[in-house]
């Protein structure tokens, strides 16, 4: 029976690409034949509104079938997973009630451990190949569970003045992570919308080259349109315009990912 490996995208800092990257490089894998299950874990929905249109994502939202029940609830996530329209692809949506999970999880003992126990089941299935998980920009209790129910975490960084700010404070919060489930591994940060024209984007690769001990993956993700008309399109850029020039840069960081976590 095949490992699933889980991987969750965090940082602080919104709009620093992470439903974006979770989205793509879910995409990619399961193009290339990999079982993948997307778990939205942001109440803005964005990860859901990459897959289905808004008609859709609010139906899930308001409904029952959704990440919010099933973690309140702690349930089996194994019948709250929908199929998505691609191949290999399905998905747990997000809820706009997500807005109260913080404080609905942050009582009593194991507090840290809920969503790693709602997800056990899936993972003993052994059906899913990779499970990645888009986190909201917070650094509480859900990020935890988030951290906790993980193999490993990529943190996506926009390459700008703020996008480096605050990093210090999230990867202090990874080390926490990392005391608390020992098994978590900080799989490495990914630069996005980078605009190569900018000095600033050459000072903030250099940056991060130098943190000790944190790998930088190769492939960055440049500044693309068409990341926004496929968002606009409810759908990830590797399936709206396989042939431009974030989903190419997707698909190779989709690549450097699984050869990383070791599938
Ligand atoms: N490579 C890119 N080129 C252009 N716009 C992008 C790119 N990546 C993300 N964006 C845009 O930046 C915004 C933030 O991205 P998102 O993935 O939602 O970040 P986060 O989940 O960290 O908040 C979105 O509006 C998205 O459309
Ligand atoms: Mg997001």
């Amino acid at each position: 029976m095949k490992k699933t490996i889980t991987i969750c995208f965090t940082n602080n800092k919104g709009g620093s690409g992470k439903s974006t990257t979770c989205g793509n490089i879910g995409a990619a894998m399961a193009r290339s034949g990999h079982k993948v299950l997307l778990i939205d874990g942001d109440m803005q929905m964005n990860l859901s509104l990459s897959f289905f249109p808004e008609d859709k994502v609010l139906e899930m939202s308001e409904g029952k079938n959704n990440l919010y029940y099933a973690v309140t609830g702690q349930k089996d996530l194994t019948s709250y997973i929908v199929r998505t329209s691609y191949e290999n692809l399905d998905m747990i949506p997000s809820s706009s009630r997500m807005s109260s999970v913080e404080a609905e999880l942050s009582r009593g003992r194991n507090r840290e451990f809920i969503l790693r126990k709602c997800l056990s089941g899936v993972k003993e299935s052994g059906e899913y190949d990779y499970i990645l998980i888009d986190a909201p920009p917070t650094l509480g209790n859900w990020v935890m569970n988030i951290l906790c129910a993980s193999d490993y975490v990529m943190v996506p960084v926009e390459a700008s003045p703020w996008g480096m700010f605050g990093l210090a404070n999230m990867f202090d919060f990874l080390n926490e992570a990392k005391e608390i489930s020992p098994s978590l591994e900080i799989l490495g940060i990914v630069v996005t919308k980078a605009d190569l024209r900018k000095g600033y984007f050459k000072q903030t690769l250099e940056t991060l080259k130098e943190m000790e001990g944190i790998y930088l993956f190769d492939s960055y993700i440049r500044v693309d349109s068409a990341v926004e008309w496929a968002q606009d399109n409810s759908a990830p850029v590797v399936e709206y315009k396989r042939s431009c020039r974030s989903a190419k840069e997707y698909i190779k960081l989709a690549e450097e990912v699984t050869e990383r976590a070791g599938r």
